[in-house]
């Protein structure tokens, strides 16, 4: 499989391929979607509640994200590699935000980088592009933000929340964003959104009308017990086996039936045992 790259994903828009993307925290996971050809890792900063126990992903430093973004970035050879900036990584100028975006490249190991925000980012954006980062945008839900929209509320509902979705995302493609996450908008707002864009848009209950999806590892395979948004399919039961694999080794372990002495264990070498004693 060949490396994807952003002009493939133009080429996927372009055809109507959809994009396939997943959110990944480590080596293990980074394999998964890698040797099934997952197009775009994304090590987001989800990473906060479904990985570290966070209340929100605001907590999260740019080292504890470039900690983890080494780690997918060793085993994500094929899929494009873009990590979220943290909660104020890119915030206080735009000096420090084409830092932090050279850090998660030089120290991250990453592809490219998401930032969430509307048209106040544009020109933070049009900066980090401009170094040679690529920007990912994402609007719409923005969960960086939690505390000031009054929590996780769908977004765009009414005409000028819609119009505020729309001008966001054209203004930083023209910022120079490579691609953008419409998160938690009206399916007909973002399939509008998407046919207005030259980027592929990437939805995360945005409906079927985005180049692509994304949804987060750990709701994709219920190993995350928080509550569950209406746009989340579970596509396997993980959380299951891994109690089912707990109670039974906890089980075997004090029945004594774990471990086997013949099957799995060692032996002395011959006559050794003798002349030990
Ligand atoms: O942090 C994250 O996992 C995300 C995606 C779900 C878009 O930003
Ligand atoms: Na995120």
């Amino acid at each position: 499989r060949k490396k994807m790259t952003i002009q493939h994903l133009y080429q996927m828009r372009q055809t109507g391929t959809p994009i396939t993307m997943l959110t990944a925290y480590d080596f293990p996971t980074a394999r998964a979607l890698d040797s099934h050809g997952v197009d775009i890792a994304l090590v987001g900063d989800s990473l906060a509640q479904v990985c570290l126990g966070l209340p929100s992903t605001t907590r999260l430093t740019l080292d504890e994200m470039l900690h983890h973004t080494r780690a997918v970035a060793r085993g994500a050879a094929y899929p494009l590699l873009v990590a979220d900036m943290p909660f104020g990584s890119y915030h206080a100028s735009p000096e420090d935000a084409i830092r932090s975006a050279v850090r998660m490249v030089q120290d991250g190991h990453v592809e490219a980088v998401k930032l969430e925000g509307g048209p106040e980012i544009a020109s933070t954006v049009r900066r980090i592009s401009q170094v040679g980062v690529p920007v990912m945008a994402h609007v719409g839900l923005m969960p960086q933000r939690h505390a000031a929209l009054s929590g996780y509320r769908v977004q765009g509902r009414d005409a000028a929340g819609a119009r505020a979705v729309l001008d966001g995302a054209l203004a930083l493609q023209d910022a120079g964003a490579f691609s953008i996450v419409l998160e938690a908008i009206p399916h007909r707002l973002a399939e509008y959104v998407t046919a207005r864009l030259s980027i592929p848009t990437i939805g995360i209950g945005a409906g079927p009308g985005t180049s692509g999806q994304v949804l987060v590892w750990d709701d994709v395979m219920t190993r995350w017990h928080g509550k569950k948004a209406k746009f989340v399919r579970r596509f396997a039961d993980v959380g299951h086996e891994e109690a089912r694999g707990v109670q039974n080794y906890i089980a075997a372990v004090r029945d004594g039936s774990f471990p086997n002495s013949e099957t799995e264990g060692y032996e002395m070498a011959g006559g050794e045992w003798e002349t030990f004693l």
